[in-house]
């Protein structure tokens, strides 16, 4: 993996329909923010771009829920999520939104030139409509079964399960997130991405990084998980993909392509083009030229997203790049698998979950430490799970008991023994090193091995292997600390005060490499450690990449006789209190958050309940109404006595499905004709979301006739 000279890191933009939690922080924001920081230590010219991504469905349906118009719900979360970023310590350089004129005409100049290109094959369809709502029904407005993994609860352009991209076509028995209606199919007219021609450049890409003959990355670098996705949705085929919608929001078609009128961009062809216009917003506030970021042989795209993104960009916005023809495609895209939350998934419609905008308002003082926990427990080979157990244990644990520890202890000492000045040495003086042995001289051995221990963390971190990098930190403050165990510089002071200014200018020096060093993933902790050292906070302008250099050089990285500052606590612990009051929000409600909750028909008295007649009772024949498609003849057997009941299940149950089925019968409802069939009594079913239905049954083995109260 080489290094670039300048990149462009982007994050997924999350769509402003709902706040954030800490999956989707650990998804695609924090990884990436590390990975930033650390390209700016190491000097490397960065644009870290993110934005909000304010079309699609996403949006309108929540919009709709809430009775309020799509724009009032995207400046809501626009506002809440750049606030949160900014207080969780995401560094982006630019926080943009789709809603932006310069996005709505950078998508419309691509959308063009691809027209123009004759990249689109313009095809007429049948598509799944909603008679109630008229409207088309795309991407989240429909719903099914997902045809790969039988999860029952796929999008019509996603199996959020599985990470499947789909057409709504593909959905198994489909139904209009809407209305719940089933739709029916109407024609329209549509502008596709033939992915199907795409699929052999693709393929070469992918699998071996190559791209007309070009070396363009080295498929080793990608994750396994991401590789894996992509090669199984190439091998199953890709299919031509439709690039508009018959929306009312979002971007429009170009006025001046025939057949533009009503017509929107399909939200996933606007969204990612997205990084490219918060590119050129940044670059013309900044003076650059965003097309260094995106055109130049020495420049790489990398994207930080979450697994259920892969394939929009590993494939499908590659896609539309090549098509356009002008721009460096990824050199990677290091997709994050998902974050559980105390053994379950995370639910929004649940709420459990720890929500990014509460924490930074809960915990200010603790961001550092969501962080460390969260790339402790980052996902980013398999489904990783946080706890908020782990995360006070690797605050009481690890941040207080082995960094702030080591840090109070130098900076404490060093104020006792010289006043806090850092003290002149001898070079050739023993001391015990962090492997227990005894070291000859000082600059040949701990601070060459401090020098090789950053070696690797470099590569660590850029390789994407966060969670290896942040474990070489904290053995450097463990070897720190074991230096001061071994040669116990509070008994040394009484006879042996050369030993004590050597163990202490190298403890001093270790402290200050990791006050930069630890910069990209604990931003906070990084100034208050040099803070503590009296030396500049770090501006992420290249300075690791200085430090290893005076290392290598054998020079000090905090000079003798520099003067630190008094001792303060970097962390402290968190107690029991603490931890609880946060797990109690999980799962909690409140009402206005709770949308799940249906409306509850009026109360009934006591007496009225008790006028209901319901017994058990077996069905013993079955056969279809004629002429009526939801109905069934049913008879049933109630132990003293027999009842015919017509039932509207036909559509749910085959007669075959439905006899030796012990169900729960209102007995002395009104009997009714139906079809011309008396109809003695009702089948009690539960209800599903979908309209899907359940017999209320007794448990096996009970008899018929038995009241229900
Ligand atoms: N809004 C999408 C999501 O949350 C991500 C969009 S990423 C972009 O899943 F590339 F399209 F911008
Ligand atoms: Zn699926």
């Amino acid at each position: 993996m080489r290094y670039f000279k300048r990149y462009l890191v982007t994050s997924a933009l999350p769509y402003a329909n709902g706040p954030l939690h800490i999956g989707h922080l650990a998804g695609a924001y924090l990884s990436a923010d590390i990975y930033v920081r650390f390209l700016r230590l190491m000097d490397k010219e960065v644009a870290f771009i993110c934005g909000s991504d304010e079309h699609g469905a996403a949006i309108t349906i929540r919009a709709a829920k809430e009775g309020v118009s799509p724009q009032e719900i995207v400046d809501k979360y626009h506002d809440l999520f750049k606030t949160t970023f900014e207080k969780a310590g995401i560094s982006f350089d630019i926080y943009h939104r789709t809603s932006a004129e310069i996005h709505h005409q950078t998508s419309q100049d691509f959308f063009k030139t691809l027209y123009e290109n004759g990249e689109f094959e313009e095809k007429e369809s049948e598509q799944y409509f909603d008679q109630e709502a008229q409207q088309f029904l795309a991407d989240r407005y429909i719903k099914g079964t997902c045809p790969k993994c039988s999860h029952d609860a796929a999008y019509g352009d996603q199996c959020e399960n599985c990470g499947s991209a789909l057409s709504p076509t593909d959905l198994i028995n489909p139904v209009s997130t809407i209305t719940g209606n089933t739709p029916t199919l109407k024609k329209t007219r549509h502008w596709y991405l033939p992915l199907n021609k795409y699929e052999s450049w693709l393929k070469e890409w992918i699998e071996n990084g190559k791209l007309d003959g070009k070396e363009l990355h080295d498929p080793s670098d990608w994750k396994n998980h991401v590789l894996g996705q992509c090669k199984s949705w190439i091998d199953g085929g890709l299919h031509p993909r439709a690039m508009t919608r018959d929306l009312s929001w979002g971007v429009d078609v170009p006025k001046e392509i025939e057949g533009a009128e009503g017509k929107k961009l399909y939200v996933w062809l606007d969204a990612p083009i997205g990084y490219i216009s918060a590119t050129k917003e940044w670059a013309a506030a900044n003076g650059k030229n965003w097309e260094d970021y995106w055109k130049d042989d020495d420049s790489a795209v990398i994207h930080f997203i979450g697994k259920d993104n892969i394939v929009f960009h590993c494939l499908i916005f590659p896609s539309i790049l090549k098509a356009h023809g002008e721009y460096n495609l990824p050199y990677n895209v290091p997709a994050n698998q998902f974050l559980n939350l105390e053994g379950q998934k995370i639910s929004t419609s649940r709420n459990w979950a720890v929500w990014v905008h509460e924490f930074v308002e809960d915990m200010p003082d603790h961001i550092d430490v969501l962080r460390y926990a969260m790339v402790k427990n980052m996902p980013e080979i398999k489904d990783s799970e946080f706890t908020w157990k782990a995360f006070q244990e690797y605050n009481n644990n690890e941040l207080v008991n082995n960094l702030a520890n080591y840090v109070n202890r130098v900076v404490v000492l060093t104020n006792k023994y010289y006043e806090g000045r850092v003290p002149d040495f001898d070079e050739n003086r023993d001391l015990v090193g962090a492997l227990g042995e005894m070291e000859t001289s000082y600059h040949d051995s701990e601070l060459l091995g401090l020098f090789d221990k950053l070696h690797i963390y470099c590569d660590y971190l850029r390789k994407y292997d966060f969670r290896s990098a942040l474990n070489i930190l904290m053995e450097i403050s463990s070897n720190g600390n074991q230096i001061l165990q071994f040669n116990e510089p509070w008994k040394a002071i009484k006879d042996d005060e050369e030993l004590v200014k050597v163990v202490m200018n190298l403890s001093l020096q270790y402290l200050a490499a990791l006050g930069t060093a630890i910069r990209p993933f604990l931003p906070g902790t990084s100034d208050k450690i040099l803070a503590l050292l009296n030396l500049d906070s770090v501006k992420e302008k290249g300075e690791l990449v200085k430090m290893m250099d005076e290392l290598a050089e054998g020079n000090l990285l905090i000079p003798i006789n520099h003067q630190i500052a008094k001792p303060d606590h970097i962390f402290s612990r968190i107690e029991d209190e603490i931890i609880a009051k946060q797990v109690a929000k999980l799962g909690a409600m409140t009402v206005e958050e709770d949308t799940t909750k249906p409306a509850l028909k009026d109360n009934i008295s006591f007496d009225d309940f008790m006028k209901m007649e319901i017994r058990t009772a077996t069905i013993i024949e079955a056969k279809k109404v004629e002429k009526a498609d939801k109905l069934l003849e049913l008879q049933l057997d109630l132990g003293f006595e027999k009842r015919t009941v017509v039932s509207g299940i036909a559509e749910h149950y085959s007669v075959d499905e439905v006899v030796g089925k012990k169900v729960s019968l209102l007995a002395n409802l009104e009997p009714r004709k139906i079809r011309g069939v008396e109809s003695q009594g009702m089948i009690l079913m539960a209800e599903g979301e979908n309209g899907s239905l359940s017999f209320v049954s007794p448990d096996e083995g009970w008899p018929n006739g038995m009241t229900i109260r």
